[in-house]
């Protein structure tokens, strides 16, 4: 892909995200599958409690929301400024601790290097986001370098289905996993199944997840 496609379609993601923002957790499914993501990944991690985790593509802080009462701390990170500022108004509204759980604004591009000052994460997580990401090879990458020695990245995302064609299998996403060389034990699984209606007809999509653990 073109350099300048991905921009684009990196900033209609920006605008339609910004847009979305205020509202966004007034969608009980969207709720709902966040919930199911969060339960699937406390599901993967065996005593998380000391963990750094991020949540890339974090959005208002569902998922984050869920980790944090399990973990020492989530930095949840996003490409719209409005969805970090609505994820920091409910860190604020729900007295939770800043160190604990905070979300920043960023792109984490693979061109501009280490973007967090040396930060490493035992955990990152990035749910029902892959798929609006333009290039998933660099995303995976830029990922694997911020997870510590023997951290683990799970990435959570709709299973293709014939009718929408730019979705991932999970075993798509393994190659890409490994393909970093940076990430081992890859694998992938169904973590659940969801209903969504489009366009009046009821879908039910399956949710996979792939894992793997930083060398
Ligand atoms: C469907 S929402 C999911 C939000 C959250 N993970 C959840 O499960 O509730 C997708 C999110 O991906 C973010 N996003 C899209 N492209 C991104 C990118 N290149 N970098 C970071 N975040 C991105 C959007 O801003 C949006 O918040």
């Amino acid at each position: 892909m073109e350099a300048s496609e991905v921009s684009s379609i990196t900033e209609s993601n920006k605008e339609y995200f910004n847009k979305d923002a205020s509202t966004y957790d007034t969608h009980p499914a969207r709720v709902l599958c966040a919930k199911k993501c969060a339960e699937a990944i406390l599901r993967e991690v065996k005593d998380p409690e000391g963990y750094e985790v991020m949540d890339f593509a974090c959005g208002t802080g569902l998922i984050s929301q869920d980790l944090c009462a399990h973990v020492k701390s989530v930095l949840g990170v996003d490409l719209s400024q409005n969805m970090v500022n609505e994820y920091n108004k409910k860190v604020l509204e729900q007295g939770i601790d800043k160190e604990e759980m905070q979300a920043i604004c960023s792109e984490l591009k693979e061109s501009e290097g280490d973007q967090l000052n040396g930060r490493k994460f035992d955990l990152i997580v990035c749910a029902s986001a892959y798929h609006h990401i333009d290039d998933v090879e660099s995303t995976t990458r830029v990922l694997a370098s911020y997870l510590k020695q023997g951290g683990e990245l799970i990435v959570l995302d709709l299973k293709k289905q014939p009718e929408i064609s730019h979705m991932f299998h999970g075993g798509e996403l393994e190659k890409i996993f490994l393909a970093t060389g940076m990430l081992e034990n890859v694998s992938s699984k169904v973590a659940f199944n969801l209903s969504k209606k489009i366009e009046k007809d009821e879908h039910t999509f399956e949710w996979f997840l792939v894992k793997g653990k930083k060398i």
